[in-house]
């Protein structure tokens, strides 16, 4: 690689980026003031259950319930402890279950295609487009017979394209359940991300955009799909909420506590201001990169909804894998912090050819799993989904924390700019 202005720092030149960049914990980095008195509020009133303690008062869990539901425009919320809970519950409440296969995209965390294992189910794997979530298409190749369900993925912060997922899903009478654990408050025409499909399921694990450590939350609009997730999540929640007996079904427990419930209150408060620093700081960034990328013939992602985007990264596309990785080194070395998405030397649990369990159809128990029991034969191997290990292998990724100052893009504009003009 030569460069055309200034001296590359991976060739000894001075890095771009001279004060360091803050690290991607969104919600995490902004734990202040109101975290800590809701938090001090739940431990001084030693209640620490949702439903009793020694005081009696308002559950902090039942009132995320009431202000998430709100927030993303749905009717029912259900608090759980993680957001593979939360893809579990909403899978059981959708009635998902044995013998049912369920279209997950190839480029997810492995929880999405673990949790239909969870509850029994056989997970198949679909490409990715160009906006790396799940490509409608694909999705309608790799429909069965036994097909019962879509996971599209809003991931790395971009709405799928939700209006081709359903109407996919509407034509082959498929339940829908977005994966909205990286996306937390992006939206796709308008409507938050979550509450288009049948249910939606997020995460608040710590570098998820709005976090308490460990956490996760069920959408949905249906009042059935609710019933069975709040039956579901909580061992006495039918008895909880009010179903009528009979009706009654087996729950585990996946309840939410009052401190986790805190902390998430204060983050969804700062939610939407999060995503309006992402914003304005991808914004910044994104132009002052647009014209060396026109020239050098550098793809941005496909985004279905530039306006609903989470903006907690900037991804674009080198025309090969071999470029992508000289580029987002001599990123490195400017101190831009980038990497390139896939890389056929790292395992990384974001790309169904890492699954190992999984690929591998490996079960709990000998007599039986998902696929012992499937019908039929489920076929997983490393070149599955071509496509998507292409377009991986070309992206380079960049962080876009909410908390970058202007000398921070200052900086990274400039490294972007002395890299992307040099010759590679
Ligand atoms: C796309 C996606 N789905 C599901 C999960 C699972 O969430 P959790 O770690 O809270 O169980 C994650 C977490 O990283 C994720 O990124």
């Amino acid at each position: 690689m030569s460069q055309s202005t200034s001296k590359l720092a991976i060739e000894g030149g001075t890095p771009a980026v001279r004060s360091p960049l803050p690290p991607m914990y969104p919600g995490g980095l902004r734990i202040g003031q109101e975290e800590e008195e809701a938090v001090l509020e739940v431990l001084r009133s030693k209640r620490l259950f949702r439903y009793y303690g020694p005081t009696p008062g308002p559950s902090k869990v039942a009132q995320l319930e009431k202000e998430f539901a709100a927030c993303m425009g749905a009717s029912y919320a259900v608090a759980v402890t993680s957001g593979s809970a939360a893809l579990i519950c909403a899978l059981v409440g959708l009635g998902i279950g044995p013998g049912d296969e369920v279209i997950v995209p190839a480029y997810t965390w492995i929880a999405s295609a673990s949790a239909v294992v969870a509850v029994g189910g056989v997970p198949v794997i679909a490409e990715c487009d160009e906006s790396l979530t799940i490509d409608p298409a694909d999705i309608e190749r790799r429909i069965t017979p036994r097909t019962k369900a879509i996971i599209p993925v809003h991931m790395r912060g971009a709405p799928c394209e939700m209006d081709a997922v359903m109407a996919v899903a509407r034509k082959h009478g498929l339940k829908v359940l977005e994966d909205t654990a990286q996306a937390d408050g992006a939206s796709y025409h308008g409507k938050r991300l979550g509450s288009i499909g049948d249910a939606g399921a997020f995460s608040f694990q710590f570098n998820k955009i709005i976090t308490c450590g460990e956490g996760g939350m069920v959408i949905t609009n249906d009042r059935e799909v609710w019933k069975r997730t709040v039956m579901y999540h909580d061992v006495i929640g039918g008895a909880r909420n009010g179903i009528p007996e009979e009706e009654i079904l087996p729950g585990v427990n996946f309840r939410m506590t009052e401190l986790q419930g805190a902390v998430m209150l204060a983050q969804l408060r700062k939610l939407d201001g999060l995503l309006a620093d992402m914003r304005r700081n991808k914004a910044m960034l994104k132009a002052t990169i647009e014209e060396v990328a026109a020239r050098k013939g550098i793809v941005f992602r496909k985004e279905h909804d530039p306006a609903g985007d989470a903006a907690i990264c900037l991804i674009f596309y080198l025309p090969d894998a071999a470029r992508a990785n000289m580029v987002a080194e001599a990123l490195q070395a400017e101190g831009v912090g980038a990497w390139v998405l896939y890389d056929p030397e790292h395992s990384d649990y974001h790309i169904y050819r890492y699954w190992t369990p999984i690929m591998q159809q490996r079960t709990w128990h000998p007599k039986g799993g998902p696929w012992r029991w499937h019908e039929s034969r489920v076929h997983y191997a490393p070149d599955l989904c071509p496509r998507t290990l292409d377009l991986l292998g070309r992206a380079v990724h960049i962080d876009i924390s909410p908390d970058l100052t202007n000398e921070n893009i200052e900086e990274m504009a400039e490294g972007l700019n002395k890299v992307l003009s040099a010759e590679w």
